[in-house]
């Protein structure tokens, strides 16, 4: 930084303070550290200030105050998100807005089926507190312990339960969100039905904080499902598993709520993460399958699970299998899925996608994607693993342990780019879920068509013409643009 901004810094500091009082704004660089820094740790960034507002008017004063001093506003949750969206481009006059004191549930109405919720309220406590009054909210993803409400809806989430419920999009009733000009868009209905003209909400849904804050979020709830039958099955190959899924989809009544795949280094990679975790099946098939089939009222869960596994045991589709006898087994089960992911970050600095194709694509996209990265880096480790019913697969690639800093960087840029050609050639998307953020902003970039260019710039200034709102995500724009 030069003399000039950093003397901008300290008055930016002392402005922010002054006008919204020292208990909302941080400034020291060990208190903003962990606003700055990305869940993996593989960036870290800085911040003019982090600002902590507690209310919606706080917010709105907070944003009307950044816009006059020439401060962009980048929008944090829980900071969980892998794309680099929450955390700000160093030293350029950004401040992060943590939602994390607004975490309130204003209202959980279960004749309704319906509840109004704070954005920094933390997925798993949200649910949680609906569980308690025998509701649902069905959004389930590995980092629940840790991302709030709010950045669920800026990435549209999507996470293991999508196949039944649908992604973060279809679980929203209405927002509230404060803009850019800090005026409050109060759009926090419960009404099942309304098609009283644009359905302005979903401009924000999926936006990754680009246009405007979202401060509150009205919630669809279902019944909660208190028969959940779990298994873990071992299958020959990826095209199996799929053949698996559409016989589920077919045999069990819709009442599927996961069907995740994972190959055999998942346990490996779960036990680096958590050595004691018990593994209930061999290690030694090619692919494996967690599934589960839930359900409330009178149906007979257990049941469906005993019945449909027998057959395809017959058949040959399935070649193993045990089924969760309780809640504690069903849990285990999760943790060697979720353990994948820390057992990845465990190894470093690695390569993760999120892309998806069509259904009927997956297991030939894998293998050609697969195939394509090991020609262009050899020694690399793939893992294929995900929500392959929805098409999506996470094919994350570890760089070899001995592989030095620089030398990962190259490998997961050359590995990233054998991906997306054979990806382009599938017609796939390079975010099935995660969104664009900054981490992904070019290779979004050079897949854009003119006119869809043309309609995201036109929202963008219609709803943001200073840029103050988490600039550099998604896209670049400029004022002229
Ligand atoms: P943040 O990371 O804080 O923010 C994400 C984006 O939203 C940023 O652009 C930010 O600016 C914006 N934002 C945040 N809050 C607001 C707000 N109130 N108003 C406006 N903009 C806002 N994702 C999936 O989709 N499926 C998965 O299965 C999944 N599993 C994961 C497992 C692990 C272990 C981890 C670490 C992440 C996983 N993720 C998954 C990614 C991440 O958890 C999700 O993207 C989550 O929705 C982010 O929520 P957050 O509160 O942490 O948002
Ligand atoms: C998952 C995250 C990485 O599915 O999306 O584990
Ligand atoms: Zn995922």
């Amino acid at each position: 930084m030069t003399a000039e901004t950093t003397a901008s810094v300290a008055e930016w500091r002392e402005a922010l303070r002054e006008h919204l009082g020292s208990d909302l704004v941080l400034t020291e660089r060990d208190q903003m550290v962990a606003y700055c820094r990305d869940w993996h740790g593989d960036v870290t960034t800085d911040a003019v200030a982090v600002l902590r507002p507690r209310s919606t008017e706080q917010v709105a004063a907070a944003v009307k105050l950044c816009r006059n001093l020439g401060l962009a506003i980048v929008p944090q949750g829980g900071n969980t998100g892998l794309v680099l969206g929450a955390i700000p481009d160093a030293g350029q006059g950004q401040v992060v807005l943590s939602l994390e004191r607004m975490n309130r549930i204003r209202q959980i109405d279960a004749d309704d089926f319906s509840a109004v919720v704070e954005a920094g309220c933390i997925l798993s406590e949200l649910k949680d507190a609906i569980a308690d009054k025998g509701m649902f909210f069905p959004l389930a993803l590995g980092a629940q312990g840790t991302c709030r409400i709010g950045g669920n809806v800026s990435t549209n989430a999507g996470g293991i339960n999508v196949l039944r419920y649908g992604m973060t999009r279809e679980l929203i009733f209405g927002l509230e969100v404060v803009l850019p000009d800090g005026s409050i868009f109060d759009g926090l209905s419960t009404l099942r039905k309304d098609n009283r003209g644009i359905d302005l909400k979903q401009l924000f849904i999926g936006a990754e904080g680009t246009l405007g804050i979202i401060t509150a979020i009205s919630v669809k709830l279902t019944p909660y499902p208190d028969q959940v039958a779990t298994a873990l099955l071992g299958l020959a190959s990826l095209d199996d598993a799929i053949k698996l899924f559409r016989r589920a989809r077919r045999d069990c009544c819709d009442l599927m709520s996961a069907f995740e795949f994972m190959p055999p280094l998942a346990f490996t990679l779960a036990k680096e993460a958590m050595p004691d975790l018990p593994i209930p099946i061999a290690a030694d098939y090619p692919a494996y399958v967690l599934m589960e089939i839930s359900g409330s009222g009178l149906v007979d869960i257990d049941d469906l699970m005993g019945r449909f596994l027998e057959a395809v045991m017959e058949e040959g589709i399935v070649l193993d299998g045990t089924i969760a006898a309780s809640q504690t087994q069903a849990r285990n089960l999760w943790l060697i899925r979720e353990g994948m992911n820390e057992g990845q970050a465990k190894r470093g600095m690695h390569l993760r996608t999120d892309v998806s194709v069509k259904l009927s694509q997956l297991a030939a996209f894998v293998a050609d994607a697969e195939k394509a990265v090991e020609d262009a880096v050899p020694g690399v480790v793939c893992v294929s693993y995900g929500h392959v019913g929805d098409g999506n697969v996470h094919l994350n690639v570890l760089p070899a342990a001995h592989a030095t800093p620089d030398e990962r960087v190259e490998q997961i840029y050359k590995a990233k780019g054998a991906i997306n050609a054979v990806l382009d050639e599938y017609q796939g998307s390079i975010s099935a879920e995660h969104g664009i953020g900054r981490l992904k902003r070019g290779d979004f970039e050079v897949r854009l068509s003119p006119v869809r260019r043309q309609l995201l710039t036109a929202i963008k200034h219609a709803i943001d013409p200073d840029l103050v709102m988490n600039p550099g995500c998604q896209l670049n724009f400029s004022v002229n643009s």
